[in-house]
């Protein structure tokens, strides 16, 4: 009797291949792309050498936030004291500490709950989103709501979960500000410059390979561009590491075409991954 056989540890038995067949109908995978089926199991060999990654063009506003016009007059202080605390944490449980009892920060009054990341700090892939929304703000950790449970469908067809203990199959999730702006408005300049050096030190701390922008602000704050559906799909560089621009799973759910481009870059990834595997 032969085993059945295996796609990145996802037994493919009758009724996993099926369940992965009809998720991939529900992104909008319904027609080939290609002429010919890829052999994705010989990926690896076919990707070698790796096409350096492009970094995108920075704008200024990406590398000097604190001089953007129209910040708040004490906002240079705060982020120099963000940057200062987040400095000074060894570890990514004192990087939490400093950074919850951080006051430099409207938004931490209005917020019920500090959200300051999920999943496993030793992953390959780290997820930058936005910021928590109502769900997250009760429960304290980023992407748990609507959209969350989108985004573990769609990294779980590439065999990424954010409850593996393997790193290899595992998922850090991170957002640019963890406290929830009210009526979920989008996080303002201010807010950003001062929650960006607590996110730099965090990504440093965690260390993954590879880092996935989820959606215009973690591009805007990373980047110092928004334009996700142009910037999605195209590899650059964020925090010294390869970074892909995604779409937000929760625009996907209002915008079920765009599940079509999703998958194409969740293989991207996939991909990327198997190549620096090797
Ligand atoms: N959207 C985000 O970007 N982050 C969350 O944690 C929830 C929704």
């Amino acid at each position: 009797m032969t085993a059945d056989p295996t796609y990145r540890g996802i037994a493919l038995d009758a009724a996993t291949a099926l369940a992965l067949l009809e998720w991939q109908a529900e992104m909008g995978v319904d027609e080939p792309m290609l002429d010919a089926p890829v052999d994705r199991f010989d990926l690896a060999a076919r990707l070698k050498p790796v096409a350096p990654i492009q970094p995108l063009q920075m704008e200024p506003a990406a590398q000097a936030p604190a001089l953007l016009p129209g910040l708040p007059d004490d906002t240079a202080a705060r982020i120099a004291e963000a940057e200062a605390l987040a400095a000074a944490a060894d570890s990514l449980d004192s990087l939490a500490a400093a950074q919850e009892a951080f006051d430099g920060i409207e938004l931490k009054k209005g917020a019920r709950n500090f959200c300051f990341a999920d999943g496993n700090p030793k992953a390959r892939v780290l997820i930058l989103g936005e910021a928590p929304g109502d769900e997250e703000d009760r429960q304290g950790r980023p992407f748990v709501g609507r959209a969350g449970q989108f985004l573990d469908l769609m990294f779980g067809a590439i065999g990424l979960s954010r409850t593996a203990t393997d790193a290899e199959k595992a998922l850090y999730i991170v957002n640019v500000l963890s406290w929830r702006p009210p009526g979920n408005r989008d996080p303002d300049a201010d807010e950003i410059s001062v929650s960006m050096p607590f996110v730099r030190r965090h990504v440093e701390l965690a260390g993954p390979d590879l880092i996935v922008l989820m959606g215009n602000t973690p591009c805007q704050a990373a980047l110092g561009r928004r334009g996700i559906l142009r910037l999605r799909g195209q590899w650059t560089q964020a925090f010294g590491r390869p970074a892909l621009p995604m779409t937000h799973p929760a625009y996907l759910l209002r915008n079920p075409p765009a599940k079509r481009e999703a998958w194409a870059d969740l293989l991207s990834l996939a991909d990327r991954l198997e190549s620096l595997s090797v």
